[in-house]
């Protein structure tokens, strides 16, 4: 039997704050854990978790280089370092300049980005090595979000197969055509915890869960910086946007955000620890304010936890002018007061404001900061270039460019991963009295209908790609003969005319099955793209209730960026699939999970709400002082007992479906789980969180999952926790492990997890990381609503 765990936390993960307390532990506990030091060692060896590359920013080797950089620099080179601008679309405040090369030949720019063209690059980058005093090179960046030219799923649907492995090979990819491009920097991943679907960004990041969030996070920079920094395909990753940028009020883009340094600590900020435990390059201020001071000019987190705490030695970049939005944000009020705050909270790179050219070197010359400050900020930007081999190899070769485009093993990972993002939220019985999915092979005549159908640059999520897409209605063309699929739009995303709408209707009506592709435009979900209203835009509703009242069997494709709110499809369509934006290989994807050669295992990362006014939407929230419990939430509250509730009078408190929610063709029964101790000690866990320790005590959990069904498929097996009594309210479940299983028809596997110390360590009243006593469940489960607990103690 093995125990290994998909994604560990490592000890060593541990903020310097909770490290300290290894000085109060008693020697003996320190001996009984040199065992399991070992083993942990051992552990991450094998899973091949967080370990930074062996040549990254960290590496002592640097130190000298950068000195030595250093020393040579006038203050105006150093300030330089220290500016970027977008040289490239979009535009925006700091764009538009036309002296980038100018600028470039006076060492004042560190970086440009949106620069696409390579031949450009080495434009510019020949300037900063021949024409530049110090020939210090540039770093070129751009948001390679899902991939560069082969597109993979948006984040959301990465996230949505809950396998890091495969996230590590799609980044790995994309920074191996990113890096062919000249671009050696990617403003990548976003790793905001994402509770509320009505922000557009939930698209780009892992979801609502930091368990699952930080093994993302960190999958993503290992496979962007691959096993060494400085090899010629790796790029340096940036984790944004540091933080709490997805607890937006309201769920509405830019807007403040309020969270206690608990919720901080136990939710938004793990994953971006887990990117710098993995050796992330670089990390970039978000927009929002976070308990009233903006995340830009925000010392506590930028330098007490960022550096001070967690060690962090790369670079801090600006999001967009976001040095100068401390002026709209009512901290500043003027440029130069913006870049002061912003400097001295510990933004190393301004983000195309302009602000550091224009006054950081003014505000170091009248003393307001230290020359020191301003060399460390340097030496940050030093480093990451170092480390990147940029000096050794600032240009990139144009002739073989294209040559580490659209490989075919890559697009074929494309699909794969797509395949595997898909969620099968419903598979009810069609006409037949079977379920509707798969569909039969050599089925029939298909009706493909919607807006989403055709236009294969919509259920992409652009970015650089314009290779070779091929459309749902391509797709299926091609695997049944164009002779059986029809095609009809029905409706525009946003718009759409009665002929059309009738045309489908028809369509629908002389075709054996149809399925619908609706949803979003990629627009509608990422930067910029909050929604009010969380059902299908448009006349789509309409189009889809019209096609249901044929009596057709339907298959309903929903695409978009974020759950929607569809409940009458819940109940009216006996199929329904979660597409998110599939990428550069989605036809071919859906059509082979259609006819049944993929069998769907995705899983939901966010709870699918049923209606917008439940949002914010986390399964781990707490239990508050009135839960809910076995009330009748499907009905009004009648009486006293009901009304007085954490609840709504007008709807559930449930979800649609569940966090780690999803189906598929086959079917798991999951046997009860059992726990290899009823007994803990929070002393010795505690004594097992220090990083020279580990595994002072542990659990291991264990189910028997059985696959019911008459054909083989993926699980993605959860463990949840809940702690009871501790001094600080704990969430009614905490996902604390993972792991996929394939599991052949009418076989049983049992499926391990090894809980280390850390997975019942809770931050507390005093923002400490630690084990408290405390009654304790845990549960293996399908998703995080189903199961029964087994139940243990946490002993003092
Ligand atoms: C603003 C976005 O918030 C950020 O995620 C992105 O990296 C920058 N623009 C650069 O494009």
């Amino acid at each position: 039997m093995s125990f290994s765990v998909p994604c560990v936390i490592p000890l060593y993960s541990l903020p310097k704050a909770t490290r300290s307390k290894w000085t109060k532990i008693p020697t003996h506990a320190i001996v009984c854990c040199v065992f399991f030091a070992l083993l942990n060692f051992a552990v991450r060896a094998q899973a091949q978790v967080t370990a930074p590359p062996a040549s990254g920013i960290a590496d002592p080797g640097l130190d000298k280089r950068v000195e030595s950089i250093l020393q040579q620099m006038t203050i105006e080179e150093k300030v330089g370092q220290l500016v970027q601008y977008s040289a490239g679309q979009p535009t925006g405040p700091g764009t538009g300049r036309t002296d980038y090369a100018d600028m470039i030949a006076r060492g004042q720019i560190g970086s440009l980005f949106n620069v696409i063209d390579p031949h450009e690059i080495n434009k510019y980058q020949k300037i900063a090595m021949e024409k530049a005093r110090l020939h210090i090179p540039i770093v070129f960046g751009l948001d390679v979000i899902h991939g560069f030219k082969t597109e993979f799923p948006i984040p959301l649907g990465l996230a949505s197969t809950w396998d890091p492995s495969l996230v590590e090979r799609a980044s790995r990819v994309a920074a191996m055509e990113a890096s062919a491009d000249g671009i050696r920097w990617t403003f990548s991943p976003m790793v905001d915890i994402a509770r509320d679907a009505r922000w557009g960004r939930m698209a780009e990041g892992a979801g609502e869960d930091p368990f699952l969030g930080s093994a993302m996070a960190a999958a993503y920079v290992r496979g962007y910086q691959g096993s060494r920094l400085d090899a010629p395909d790796s790029i340096a990753a940036c984790a944004k946007h540091y933080v709490g940028y997805g607890a937006a009020e309201g769920g509405r883009d830019y807007n403040s955000t309020e969270i206690s340094e608990h919720t901080l600590r136990q939710y938004y900020l793990p994953p971006f620890h887990a990117a710098v435990e993995a050796g992330t390059a670089s990390l970039m201020s978000a927009f929002n304010s976070l308990n009233g001071v903006p995340s830009t000019a925000n010392p506590f987190t930028l330098k007490q936890i960022l550096r001070n705490e967690w060690g962090f030695r790369g670079l801090v970049v600006s999001d967009w002018n976001a040095v100068g939005e401390l002026i709209p944000h009512g901290i500043a009020a003027d440029g130069a007061t913006a870049a002061r705050k912003a400097f001295l909270a510990g933004v190393d790179m301004d983000m195309v404001s302009s602000l550091y050219h224009d006054h950081l070197q003014q505000i170091v010359n009248s003393g307001q900061a230290t020359p020191a400050e301003l060399d460390d900020a340097v030496r940050h930007v030093l480093r990451v270039k170092l480390a990147l081999g940029l000096f050794e190899h600032p240009f990139v070769d144009e002739a073989g460019v294209t040559k580490a485009f659209y490989h075919p093993e890559n697009i074929a990972l494309a699909q794969s991963a797509a395949e595997r993002s898909f969620v099968l939220l419903r598979n009810e019985n069609g006409p037949g009295g079977k379920p509707v999915l798969p569909l039969a092979t050599g089925a029939e005549n298909i009706a493909v209908i919607g807006p989403l159908g055709e236009d294969s640059s919509y259920p992409n999520g652009v970015p650089q790609g314009s290779g070779p897409r091929v459309s749902l209605m391509a797709a299926l063309s091609q695997r049944v003969g164009k002779g059986h699929v029809f095609r009809f739009k029905g409706s525009g995303v946003l718009d759409g005319s009665d002929d059309d709408l009738v045309a489908a209707v028809e369509g629908a009506q002389k075709a054996d099955i149809a399925i619908l592709a609706l949803g979003e435009t990629p627009e509608m979900s990422g930067e910029a793209a909050s929604r009010a209203y969380l059902g299908l835009p448009g006349r789509q509703q309409q189009l889809l209730e019209a096609i249901v009242k044929t009596g057709k069997p339907v298959v309903l494709i929903l695409f978009s960026g974020r759950p929607l709110t569809v409940p009458w499809a819940f109940e009216h369509v006996p199929a329904v699939i979660a597409a998110w934006l599939p990428g550069i290989a989605g036809g071919p994807a859906l059509a082979r999970t259609l006819f049944g050669e993929a069998n769907p295992s995705g899983k939901l990362v966010v709870s699918w709400p049923r209606t917008v006014g439940q949002e914010p939407l986390y399964y781990n929230h707490l239990n508050t002082g009135r839960p809910a419990g076995n009330t009748d939430l499907t009905r009004p509250p009648n009486d006293i007992t009901e009304r007085y509730l954490s609840r709504y009078i007008d709807e559930e408190n449930t979800p649609q479906f569940p966090f780690g929610y999803g189906g598929s063709y086959t079917s798991f029964r999951y046997g009860g789980t059992r726990i290899s101790t009823q007994h803990l000690s929070a002393a010795a866990l505690n004594g097992g969180l220090a990083p020279a320790g580990g595994g002072a005590a542990t659990m291991i959990a264990e189910a028997d999952v059985t696959n019911t069904g008459s054909r083989a498929g993926e699980e993605v097996v959860q463990l949840y926790i809940q702690l009871d009594g501790t001094s600080v309210a704990e969430p009614v479940r905490a996902l604390k492990g993972f792991k996929t299983v394939s599991i052949a028809p009418g076989e049983t596997k049992k499926v391990a997890f090894e809980l280390k110390p850390e997975a019942f360590a809770i931050w507390n009243a005093r923002n400490e990381f630690s084990v408290e006593a405390a009654k304790l469940k845990v549960w293996i489960s399908p998703d995080s609503a189903r199961g029964t607990p087994a139940e243990a103690e946490i002993l003092p």
